[in-house]
């Protein structure tokens, strides 16, 4: 799909990997609605690119149907959707103050698996009503998951397990909408170099860049959000998970 024109929407846009998607979005022509719960981010992350910041918070169903709405209102239907908005809290399952609250494994689960669901769902219900473009294609729909969805080390076993949902819940969606041609695709990053990464101590810096094969670095948010402008532009992509990660096989801890 060429995106120059039309409206798409990226989640955790305020920073990170979702704040150099909508940049790349913008710069190929697209009208970019910021989605995401630090104002501070989006607001300037939209003011650079002329984009929409609204004050969304993933997880919550009226939050994204009035977004999707109001984005809607000042950029016609999104043909994209990009879903980046995430958190990483690691904790062990039973760490040195007992078993782990059940509530923050249920918020890890409830941001980055419920709110990509969230978003599909009513990204999706715009998407499949617009006019089709070239090979009957009305959309794409990409969620960010992570290559501890397969390889998640000590401390990440709510993180994983929902990253995993993401990359679980994608070939279904893919499947429902290919009759709509809307497709439905994940990227599973390893270690890129956002604010995530980067406010870590040196030298764990140092010694997880270590582990990356090659290139023996983190990644760049540029080579993730160019990323998603190629599966954009690829229509034959569809119903898949990409590693972005360097040939990254995380060890257990
Ligand atoms: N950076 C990496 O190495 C890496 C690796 C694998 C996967 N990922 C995934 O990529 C995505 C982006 O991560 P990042 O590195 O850019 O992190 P980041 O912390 O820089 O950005 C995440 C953004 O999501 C927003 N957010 C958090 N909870 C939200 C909610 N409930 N509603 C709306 N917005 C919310 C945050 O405010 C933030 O702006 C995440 O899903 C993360 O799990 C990152």
């Amino acid at each position: 799909m060429n995106v120059n024109g039309e409206a798409a929407i990226v989640t955790g846009g305020g920073s990170g990997l979702g704040a150099e998607t909508a940049r790349h979005l913008a710069k190929a022509g697209a009208k970019v609605a910021l989605f995401d719960v630090n104002m501070d981010g989006a607001n300037a992350v939209a003011e650079e690119i002329g984009g929409l910041a609204l004050d969304v918070d993933v997880s919550d169903a009226a939050s994204v149907e009035g977004a999707v709405a109001a984005a809607r209102e000042a950029h016609g239907p999104a043909r994209v959707l990009v879903n980046c908005a995430g958190i990483a809290p690691p904790a062990k399952i039973v760490g040195r103050d007992g078993p782990m609250p059940l509530d923050n494994f249920r918020r890890v689960i409830e941001v980055n698996l419920i709110g990509s669901f969230n978003c599909m769902r009513v990204a999706a219900a715009d998407m499949i009503q617009m006019d089709p473009l070239e090979d009957d294609e009305r959309g794409v729909i990409i969620s960010t998951a992570s290559i501890a969805a397969v390889e998640g080390q000590i401390g990440q076993s709510a993180y994983s397990a929902s990253k995993g949902g993401v990359i679980g819940m994608m070939l279904p969606a893919a499947r429902e909408f290919a009759r709509h041609g809307v497709r439905v695709l994940t990227i599973a990053p390893g270690l890129i170099g956002t604010p995530l990464l980067l406010n870590m101590p040196q030298e764990i810096q140092d010694s997880l860049a270590a582990q990356i094969p090659f290139p023996h670095r983190f990644g760049h948010p540029n080579e993730f959000a160019r990323l998603c402008l190629h599966i954009i532009d690829n229509v034959m992509l569809n119903g898949d998970t990409v590693r972005l990660d360097g040939a990254m096989r995380m060890q257990a801890s």
